[in-house]
This record gives C-alpha cells, sequence and structure tokens, in this order.
C-alpha cells in the first residue's frame, strides 16, 4: 500500500472508533437510570496485590488496614498472614521510644529534630493526665469549646473567659469551655508554671492537662487524648467547637446556625474552614514541611485547625476509628484522614475565617456579626469584639 492510502485508512479508522465510542457512551448513559437498582458483580477480581510504599507513614497505614480487614483477618484465608515487609516487631512498651525507625525511616538521622522526636513517639496514644475535671459535664452542655492553649498562654485563656468562651447559658443553651494543654517542659527552657496552673485551676476548673511535650507535631496526641476525655467524661455534649486561643468565635452566631440545623445534618456535621485537594509541602523552610520519606501522597479534605464545629456524634465515631490510623504530625490533616476513614467529609462554611478577613473591615462590628470565626485575634481585640456584638443597638443594616 502506498504511504497516503494508508494514511487515510488510518484516519478513517480512528474515525470510526472514536464514533463506535461515542455511541456507546451515549446509550451507556441513557440507561444508568434504568440500571440504578441493579448490582454489578466484577467478574475479575478487584483488589490489587498490596505492594510495599516505600513512605513510612504510608506503610503504617497499609499495616493497620491489614490488621482490621474483617476479610483478610479470617486464619483460613491465607493473604490474613502479614508480609514480611509489614511485619516489624512491635515493642513491648508503646511509650518508649520506638528505636526501630531509625533504621525504617529512609534517612532518619538526617531528618529535622521535630521529626525524630515525633517518629521515635508514634506509636505511643496514652499520657498521664494531670488535670482532669471530671464533673464538668455534670450538666450536658449544648456546646463544648474545646480550647487548644499552651500553659503559658494565661491571657489568651483568660480573655476567652471574659468574651466568647464565657460558658454558663446563651441563648438559653449550656455552654462549657475547657482548655486543653499539654506540659510546658523544660527541654523547650520554658520556666516552670505549674504553680500558677494550679491556681489558675483551682480558680476556674476549666482546665485539662497532660503529661507530654507541647509542642506542634504533638498537637496531634493533643486531638487523641480530647476524644478519649470526650467519650468518658462528656458524650452526651450535643456539639463541640474545637479550635486554636488565638481566634475570635462569634458565639451567638454559632449557636444560631446549630439550633436550625435539621436532625440529619446535625447528626454528621463536620464543618469549618476546609481545605481540598492539598498535599504535603516539600520546601524544609515550611512549617508544615514533611518529607517524601515520610508520607507520599494528597491530603483528604480537612477543616483547617484554628477551629472547626462538629457534632458529639461525629466526636463518638472519630474516636471510635482514630486508632486505625497512624498518628500523623499535623493534627487538623490527621482529623480529615479519622473523617476520611468514617467515609465522612468536612464542608466548607464561608463564616470560618482561619486565614483571617480584609484589614479595612478589621474595625468594622458589623463585619464580625456574620463571620462565626476570626483567626488571628489577640486577646485584646477578643474583649471589644465581644463588647461591640453583645451591644443590644449594634444595627447592621
Ligand atoms: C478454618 O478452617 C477450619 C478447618 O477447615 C475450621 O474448623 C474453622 O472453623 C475455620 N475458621 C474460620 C474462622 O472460618
Ligand atoms: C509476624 O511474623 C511472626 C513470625 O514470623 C508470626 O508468628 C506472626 O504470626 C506474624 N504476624 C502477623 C500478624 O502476620
Ligand atoms: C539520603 O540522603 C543522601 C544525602 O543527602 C541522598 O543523596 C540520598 O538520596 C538520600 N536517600 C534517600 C533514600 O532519600
Ligand atoms: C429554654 O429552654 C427550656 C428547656 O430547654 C424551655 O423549656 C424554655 O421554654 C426555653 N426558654 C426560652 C426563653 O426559649
Ligand atoms: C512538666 O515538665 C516539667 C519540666 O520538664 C517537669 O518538672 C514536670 O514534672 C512535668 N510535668 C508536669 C505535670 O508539670
Ligand atoms: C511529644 O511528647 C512526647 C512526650 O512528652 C515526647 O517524648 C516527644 O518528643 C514529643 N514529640 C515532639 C515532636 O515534640
Ligand atoms: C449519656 O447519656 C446516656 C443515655 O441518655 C446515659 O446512659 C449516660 O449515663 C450519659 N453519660 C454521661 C457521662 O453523662
Amino acid at each position: 500500500m502506498h504511504g497516503p492510502r494508508r494514511k487515510l485508512k488510518l484516519i478513517v479508522m480512528t474515525i470510526m472508533t472514536a464514533f463506535i465510542f461515542i455511541i456507546v457512551e451515549i446509550s451507556r448513559s441513557a440507561n444508568q437510570h434504568k440500571n440504578e437498582q441493579k448490582v454489578r458483580i466484577p467478574t475479575k477480581p478487584f483488589w490489587a496485590k498490596l505492594t510495599p510504599n516505600n513512605a513510612f507513614w504510608n506503610r503504617q497505614q497499609q499495616k493497620l488496614d491489614h490488621l482490621n480487614n474483617p476479610i483478610l483477618k479470617d486464619p483460613n484465608v491465607t493473604l490474613g498472614v502479614l508480609p514480611d515487609w509489614l511485619n516489624d516487631t512491635v515493642p513491648e512498651d508503646l511509650c518508649k521510644p520506638d528505636l526501630q525507625v531509625m533504621t525504617q525511616v529512609k534517612n532518619f538521622s538526617l531528618l529535622p529534630d521535630r521529626f525524630k522526636h515525633f517518629l521515635l513517639y508514634m506509636r505511643c496514644r496514652t499520657y498521664r493526665m494531670v488535670v482532669d475535671q471530671p464533673q464538668l459535664c455534670k450538666e450536658e452542655p449544648f456546646l463544648l469549646l474545646a480550647i487548644k492553649s499552651l500553659a503559658s498562654h494565661f491571657d489568651r485563656r483568660q480573655a476567652i473567659r471574659e468574651s466568647w468562651g464565657r460558658g454558663g447559658r446563651l441563648a438559653n443553651k449550656t455552654i462549657l469551655t475547657i482548655f486543653l494543654l499539654g506540659n510546658t517542659t523544660a527541654e523547650d527552657h520554658f520556666p516552670d508554671l505549674a504553680p500558677m496552673l494550679a491556681y489558675e485551676s483551682s480558680m476556674y476548673g476549666d482546665i485539662l492537662q497532660w503529661d507530654y511535650r507541647d509542642s506542634f507535631f504533638n498537637l496531634t496526641i493533643k486531638e487523641v487524648l480530647f476524644l478519649e476525655w470526650f467519650s468518658t467524661r462528656c458524650p452526651n455534649a450535643s456539639f463541640i467547637f474545637k479550635g486554636d486561643d488565638d481566634v475570635f468565635v462569634n458565639t451567638f452566631l454559632i449557636l444560631d446556625f446549630l439550633k436550625g440545623l435539621s436532625p440529619a445534618k446535625a447528626r454528621d456535621l463536620f464543618v469549618g474552614d476546609v481545605i481540598t485537594n492539598a498535599g504535603p509541602h516539600r520546601d524544609k523552610k515550611v512549617k508544615y514541611y514533611i518529607p517524601e520519606s515520610i508520607y507520599v501522597g494528597g491530603y483528604p479534605p480537612y477543616a483547617g485547625g484554628g477551629g472547626y464545629l462538629y457534632s458529639g456524634k461525629v466526636a463518638q465515631r472519630l474516636h471510635g476509628i482514630m486508632n486505625r490510623v497512624p498518628l500523623y504530625p499535623i493534627d487538623d490533616v490527621y482529623t480529615g484522614m479519622c473523617l476520611r476513614k468514617l467515609g465522612l467529609s468536612p464542608e466548607k462554611h464561608k463564616g470560618f475565617r482561619t486565614f483571617g478577613i480584609e484589614e479595612k473591615y478589621r474595625n468594622n462590628p458589623c463585619a464580625y456579626k456574620s463571620l462565626m470565626l476570626v483567626h488571628p485575634r489577640n486577646p485584646q481585640d477578643m474583649i471589644k469584639i465581644w463588647a461591640w456584638l453583645s451591644e443590644p443597638s449594634l444595627n447592621c443594616h
């Protein structure tokens, strides 16, 4: 055959193939409605053989998935035995430094210290509680404000108590505020704050403290310990706001929003400033940097840790699933990973401004009226903005 004729034939064939494809697609989508009830049974195995992931966290997840897979658990299914590359020795005491990571994580010795500290204690999820408030939820709160704070942030906590986190009854609903603290350790050159904290705790009864080093990468520990505390001490709270101690929260608006929810919506609630299609930062200078040797892949949708709102039911489900997700050094991403495991997806609400608001609106009382959360705000701002919002004569129309 001559070159041009061959080319022509090729073109005709391509067009015909495309045409047939289009027809098949159209008839397929036309039939889709009819087929909705029909169950499709795959003719070939639909799982892939588990292959080793080179990133440490991903491999830990592969292991947990394998161990928790109800089908593979059956000892009669030969797949049930962990492949050698996943079957490492589990240390007897999960809270002793796990020295295996030094060889399991590539180039461990070159990692910044915070990663070494994180990896060595990644299996540990239990820390001694130093200050508890066992009776706090005697009267079941409608809304529990759980604020992540650092022991040294006395002024922030006090400003929250005197403003948006006042607690008690607001709009005929019971609100409770608690502050979640780890320990400020000598390792991080903190002065001894224990006596002042003891005084504060006896004065206000709203401090929860555990004995672990309160660092950025340990915020995930704070999340896990909070869920543990919640499920034993306060499981009947209807809703939870969890956030930082440098945000302003419009508690009035949050209550309005919660009171307006349908029962179905209320049950599965998880709203905040949701970030989608994000992934780990690979620039070593960024606070959120994660090396490839630890994690590969994108992040599930997650709500920025500045503050998010969810139901007590979701909190209990998170508590139930959290042991199936290895700790991840960024707490809000970890919570997103747990939600994904539950088949839930956080919802974006434009009232949550974890990245702040425009400068020109900063001193406009009405700007805060329609927002649920603004980050960041210092203690004096909190007092000032709360006074604006509490003013009955504030007219924003
Ligand atoms: C595994 O097989 C044995 C023998 O065939 C049987 O007795 C046992 O019940 C099976 N176990 C499970 C969990 O199915
Ligand atoms: C891991 O390996 C050990 C020894 O090789 C074996 O006894 C054990 O059953 C394995 N564990 C799992 C969960 O497969
Ligand atoms: C380990 O670090 C060395 C030196 O920076 C680098 O050349 C090498 O590619 C690294 N190995 C891995 C597996 O990341
Ligand atoms: C406050 O709530 C109680 C019980 O939840 C209810 O009986 C009462 O009518 C409410 N009062 C107002 C003013 O809404
Ligand atoms: C906290 O850290 C300090 C300093 O490292 C230490 O003395 C103290 O025992 C730790 N625990 C508590 C509960 O303060
Ligand atoms: C987290 O806290 C534990 C217990 O205090 C500590 O051993 C570990 O180094 C901390 N991790 C980080 C990343 O600071
Ligand atoms: C929560 O509510 C259930 C059912 O109403 C009750 O049995 C349980 O004691 C309550 N738990 C707490 C800690 O108040």
